[in-house]
């Protein structure tokens, strides 16, 4: 009876300091949480895994300041909830940040156990999710917090391109809170909830006198469509989290496995009549490419990524015959579709990404070249635009191109050229391939014959050039003569065509020389 006593007494400490660590900040913050249309840290973390499969760590660490009144107030589990769990059956590690706790700040303790569970994840090769509202460094820890932010940059540079590391924004995120997302593959934001900033409103009106608010400054919307900083946006916390799921749907649990096949009751040779009058008779004309992206992939299903962000550029991820893709497509409908420093900068990170991670490379291209001007010559074209060069040149996933109508210049020869390593070069008949489209070309090459034409003649002579250039170059055969287009294919067939490819290409073996690593131009 004694013994039974002791163990019922036990029991009912553990019970008992679980809840305290359960309770975080008190009802009142929680309270506070909910009322400004957030969800607490271990809500977050039940809507983001399968149902009870999450396994909590740590429970039970305690922050050891003892300045500022700190050791008065040591909650369990200092504010971060911390353990693994599965998605879709799939394992995962994951930390959510408790903003009722110091305001979700990081303190040594906290970041050990943040540690704890990335080192685990890439020892068994698993993803990471962090789901972070935090204010950053605790400041009452001074540089014991700026360690512990230090120990997880370092794990999630470590990490990278290993396995997949994935960042939610869930409240006003300031500091390190945002640098370590930053590091990370992807940035999910709340959209009325979420706000990342290096430094805030204050500091900034201090330094440099201008007045901005927390939402102008790091709300969602300024990352997602201005800065680049973010990738998704979610309507509220659960849409986020649901978010994440179907973003970890495609991706494999680290860089050794291939991404989740899924069985497709989409038949791989359905022939898709509407893109045969996709393109424009005129081309000048846009088109939305996102149809054909649709169209083609199973189910018609795309998932976009940097949706709000330099959409002459389009990136994302489906499936073909069930197998995840990455797709990058030029977006005709947007600044013609032309390359310039943010597409690049879009395109190179997700073909990066893609190419970390083993999913196949879908291309398709309309694009009339690098956008000119003196405000992207400035702002560094030549070397942001290098970037999206390099990163196809590098991938040594399967790489398929179809293009679908201009191809032009250097553009040509970024966007999967067969010259940097693609394994199928696919055109549609409306492609035009050439060095520029034929009104820029008439004006260089016959120049002093227009100067020399009477006037009356000159615009008709020019027309005829127009022509006869469009005529001669601007189309697929000159390419596919030279054996850099494989095959010039029905746009209805584009489907078949890219399952049967990429069927060849799943023994695709291809290494880069050794080296420590490449030296992108960043
Ligand atoms: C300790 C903090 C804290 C912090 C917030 N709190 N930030 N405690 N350290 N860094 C506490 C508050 O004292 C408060 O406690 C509670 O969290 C909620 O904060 P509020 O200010 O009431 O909330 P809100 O108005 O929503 O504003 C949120 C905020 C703001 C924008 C995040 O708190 C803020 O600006 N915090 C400081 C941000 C910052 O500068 N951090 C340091 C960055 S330096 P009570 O008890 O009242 O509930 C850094 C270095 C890393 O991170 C290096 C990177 C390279």
């Amino acid at each position: 009876m004694a013994i039974n006593q002791k163990l019922h007494d036990r029991m009912e400490e553990l019970r008992r300091r679980s809840a305290e660590a359960e309770a975080g900040g008190g009802p009142e913050r929680r309270e506070r949480e909910h009322k400004s249309g957030k969800l607490t840290a271990r809500e977050r973390i039940a809507l983001l895994l399968d149902e009870g499969s999450f396994e909590e760590l740590d429970k039970f660490v305690r922050h050891h300041c003892t300045d500022f009144g700190m050791e008065e107030q040591r909650p369990a589990g200092d504010g971060f909830v911390t353990g693994f769990g599965r998605m879709e059956g799939r394992l995962v590690y994951v930390f959510a940040q408790d903003f009722t706790v110091f305001g979700g700040s990081l303190s040594e303790a906290n970041a050990s156990k943040i540690c704890k569970i990335m080192d685990l994840a890439m020892r068994v090769g698993a993803p990471v999710i962090g789901l972070n509202d935090s204010g950053g460094a605790r400041i009452q820890e001074g540089v014991m917090s700026l360690a512990g932010y230090a120990d997880i940059f370092l794990r999630n540079t470590l990490s990278s391109g290993v396995i997949p590391q994935i960042s939610a924004i869930m409240g006003p995120c300031a500091g390190g809170a945002v640098y370590s997302p930053a590091i990370t593959d992807f940035i999910f934001m709340t959209r009325d909830t979420s706000y990342m900033f290096v430094t805030g409103p204050d500091v900034i009106k201090t330094v440099t006198h201008e007045e901005v608010t927390k939402h102008d400054l790091g709300g969602a919307m300024t990352h997602n469509a201005t800065s680049g900083v973010a990738h998704f946006v979610a309507r509220d916390d659960a849409e986020c989290l649901a978010m994440i799921r179907e973003l970890v749907s495609f991706l494999p649990p680290n860089n050794l496995e291939d991404p989740p096949r899924r069985p497709c009751s989409d038949p791989w040779d359905r022939a898709e009549a509407s893109l045969d009058k996709l393109v424009p008779a005129d081309p000048m004309q846009p088109y939305d490419i996102k149809d054909a992206i649709h169209a083609v992939v199973d189910e018609n299903y795309f998932f976009e990524v940097q949706e709000h962000f330099a959409q002459n550029i389009v990136v994302g991820f489906a499936r073909l015959d069930g197998r995840p893709v990455g797709v990058v497509a030029n977006q005709p409908a947007i600044l013609a579709g032309c390359l310039d420093i943010n597409a690049s900068i879009k395109g190179a990170r997700f073909v990066r990404f893609c190419d970390a991670f083993n999913l196949p490379l879908i291309t398709f291209e309309d694009v009339p070249g690098f956008l000119p001007g003196t405000q992207q010559e400035f702002g560094g074209i030549i070397k942001h635009g290098a970037k999206l060069l390099f990163a196809f040149a590098e991938a040594t996933v399967p790489k398929i191109t179809v293009i679908t109508r201009k191809a032009y210049g250097g553009a040509y020869c970024v966007m999967a050229s067969k010259h940097i390593r693609t394994d199928a070069n696919y055109a549609w008949p409306t492609a035009e391939i050439a060095v520029m489209g034929p009104e820029g070309a008439v004006n260089i090459v016959y120049k002093r014959e227009l100067e020399r034409a009477p006037e009356a003649d000159r615009q008709r002579l020019r027309q005829e050039k127009i022509t006869e250039f469009r005529e001669r170059f601007a189309n697929p055969y000159v390419a596919a003569e030279r054996g850099y287009i494989d095959a010039v294919i029905e746009p209805s067939q584009t489907r078949a065509k890219l399952i049967t490819a990429l069927r060849a290409l799943e023994t695709k073996r291809d290494t880069n020389p050794k080296k420590k690593h490449g030296n992108i131009p960043l």
